[in-house]
């Protein structure tokens, strides 16, 4: 009997692999075996991801999409077939010059020998495979993303920071720590809500508790602060909500946590759910979501739906869990566009063309070393990552954590089991009885200058993200993506490229130099404005207030005045830092930053250039646009030309 499908596909001697979605545990997918399956907790390097997408992409310059939603095993190379093995030259005999530097993994999977990718789904009556062309992997990744839709456009407070309070505070606790966060200074431009806020949580009732009598006021209040609300739910629908029964035909054979499982492949099932949400929470101020447990559950009780579960749509419970994510990102991403919103979430689950939606993964994995990692991994997949951060190990592993986290695509400090902020106590029992740590102060003072630093980059990250959505080209990715032919940036998942022109290493608690890979050219550091030449490792001094920059010869950089929301005027303040001779140039986007105008057109695209012998900008708007535009106050030379 036939066994599903398999498909090979030739594997040149000396290329690597990348991506298969959210792998956090590994970087070089060559010589691996993946099996790909939804997973809330993917603790193996065995292919379980929040987030898993049968995409992969090779420093030859292509990419494939096997378009299935099937639990789908590729084996990456390495595998020998009978009588193979016999007169094969072996690549550890090698030793040219060039295999000196080489990665140690290069020799023992065998990437110097020609192989084969071999896929297999076993549970499939036919597949779909795209082949996407280069000639570069970045550009294999940005038409896979373009093929996709493009990549997503955030709203402009999405960029900020997302603080998600303790799931169990009332209304009025919510406000007072937003208040506080306002009082500290520390720059928020959301306040998130846990399961605490809904009558009922697990599952979800969708309405709102009485412990929040009046949440239009809550919003109004926040607003007036310059914050946006965001809330976290799942789908499963409990019998106490209003949507309960009409949902009920449109939902799976099985229930999670007492609730109905809506089936998002039915428009009836979408609508009711949308119609809901747009009533009780759009009309009410929230402008995101926290979409968790659209995942699977494998090692932390089982709690999903079965595999072998159907669907209304004829979806069995595999197909489901493949699909999920997506579906329901598409749902919630839907109500926003109906009602003119744009919004930047969070989704606990994604999958293969995710690109266009505004949607962040994030995981209860709590390791800073694999969250790295992530950020870097997700770029190869059309996906988005937060290296969110809770409470921490000491107060330098705070600070490690918030530095990687700024400079990532979401800033989410996820509070949701700590009554204070993380900076006024990182121990969870203290924080929650109210005894702070006796240097309290001075964290928060640190913690609140990075977060300022986050609020300078936004409208270079943003411009980042309006190419993503116009070229495909993410606006995260690992160093292997713009320099695939430099062997040492093969594995390197601990440095991410930041737009065009950032360079960023993070450090872990613990480090207190790190060694930091500067690819080819001129580099310039971004705390001291020291010129490094590139093509080598450096070694860096990390003291605990920095994290390692780096911004790329020709860059011009505008960064914005720190403010402590987005929406503050002063926030469009640009100063343009300019290095070397300034020729890279640079693009800023202007729009309303919260609306889906800028989908029809309405934004000013601003270029900027700079004339290295006259030295003076030159600044050039084009657009439709009639907000408030930036305001270019200074151009400032970094570093000697
Ligand atoms: C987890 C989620 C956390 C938090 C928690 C609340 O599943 O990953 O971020 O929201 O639920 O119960």
């Amino acid at each position: 009997m036939r066994r599903g499908y398999v498909v090979t596909l030739p594997l040149g001697a000396g290329e690597i692999l990348y991506g298969l979605g959210l792998q956090l545990m590994s970087l070089m997918q060559r010589g691996t075996k993946k099996t790909l399956r939804v997973n809330a907790d993917p603790r193996h390097d065995a292919g379980d991801s929040h987030a898993p997408v049968p995409f992969y992409v090779s420093t030859q310059g292509y990419g494939v999409l096997v378009d299935t939603a099937r639990y789908i095993t590729f084996y990456m190379g390495g595998r020998t077939r009978r009588g193979e093995s016999a007169g094969k030259l072996s690549v550890e005999t090698t030793s040219t010059p060039a295999a000196q530097n080489l990665p140690q993994a290069y020799f023992r999977r065998r990437f110097g020998e020609s192989s084969e990718v071999i896929i297999d789904v076993p549970h499939a009556s036919g597949l779909d495979i795209y082949v996407f062309a280069g000639p570069s992997m970045r550009e294999a990744v940005q038409r896979y993303n373009l093929f996709s839709g493009g990549g997503c456009l955030p709203s402009l407070a999405g960029l900020g920071m997302l603080y998600h309070t303790d799931s169990s505070f009332n209304q009025d606790q919510v406000l007072a720590i937003a208040a506080d966060i306002r009082a500290s200074g520390i720059p928020c431009d959301s306040i998130g809500l846990e399961p605490g806020w809904q009558s009922h949580g697990y599952s979800c009732s969708f309405t709102w508790s009485d412990k929040f009598p009046d949440p239009e006021q809550m919003a109004a209040k926040l607003s007036v602060n310059g914050m946006e609300l965001n809330a976290w739910e799942h789908s499963f629908t409990h019998p106490s909500s209003p949507i309960h029964k009409v949902l009920e035909p449109y939902s799976a054979e099985f229930e999670v946590w007492n609730g109905l499982v809506p089936d998002f492949a039915l428009a009836e099932a979408r609508k009711i759910y949308n119609d809901f949400h747009a009533k009780e929470h759009a009309a009410r101020g929230i402008r995101g979501y926290k979409l968790d447990e659209c995942d699977n559950s494998d090692y932390t009780g089982g709690w999903s739906f079965p595999e072998c579960s159907e669907f209304p749509s004829g979806m069995d419970g595999e197909q489901a869990h493949c699909l999920y994510g997506v579906l329901y990102q598409s749902t919630i991403e839907d109500m926003f566009v109906q009602q003119n919103i744009r919004t930047y979430s969070l989704a606990r689950s994604s999958g293969a063309l995710a690109a266009p939606y505004p949607f962040v993964l994030y995981s209860d994995l709590y390791d800073h070393r694999v969250f790295i990692r992530g950020v870097v991994n997700a770029g190869f997949s059309g996906l988005l990552w937060t290296p969110e951060v809770r409470d921490a190990a000491s107060e330098e592993d705070l600070l490690r954590r918030i530095q990687s986290m700024i400079f990532s695509p979401f800033v989410l400090v996820n509070a949701w089991y700590i009554k204070h902020p993380p900076w006024k106590q990182v121990r969870t029992e203290e924080n929650n009885a109210g005894r702070f740590a006796a240097g309290w102060r001075e964290t928060a003072r640190k913690c609140r200058e990075l977060f300022e630093l986050r609020m300078r980059f936004i409208p270079y990250i943003y411009s980042a993200f309006f190419r993503y959505r116009e070229t495909g080209l993410p606006p995260f990715r690992g160093l292997v993506m713009d320099w695939p032919e430099d062997p040492q940036c093969w594995s390197i998942d601990d440095q991410w490229m930041m737009g065009d022109s950032i360079l960023v290493a993070p450090v872990v608690a613990g480090q207190n130099k790190r060694k930091v890979y500067l690819p080819s050219g001129v580099w310039y550091d971004f705390w001291t404005g020291e010129k490094r030449t590139g093509h080598q490792w450096v070694a860096v001094d990390v003291p605990l207030e920095r994290v390692p920059v780096f911004v790329k010869d020709g860059t011009l950089l505008p960064l914005a005045q720190a403010t402590l929301h987005t929406g503050d005027p002063q926030a469009r303040d640009i100063e343009v830092s300019v290095y070397g001779d300034g020729s890279q140039g640079a693009m800023l986007i202007e729009d309303d930053g919260k609306t889906c105008n800028v989908f029809k057109g309405e934004y000013n695209r601003v270029t900027l250039r700079y004339d290295p012998v006259r030295r003076i900008g030159l600044v050039n708007r084009s657009g439709t646009s009639k907000v408030q535009g930036y305001n270019i106050r200074d151009w400032r030379e970094i570093g000697s030309r």
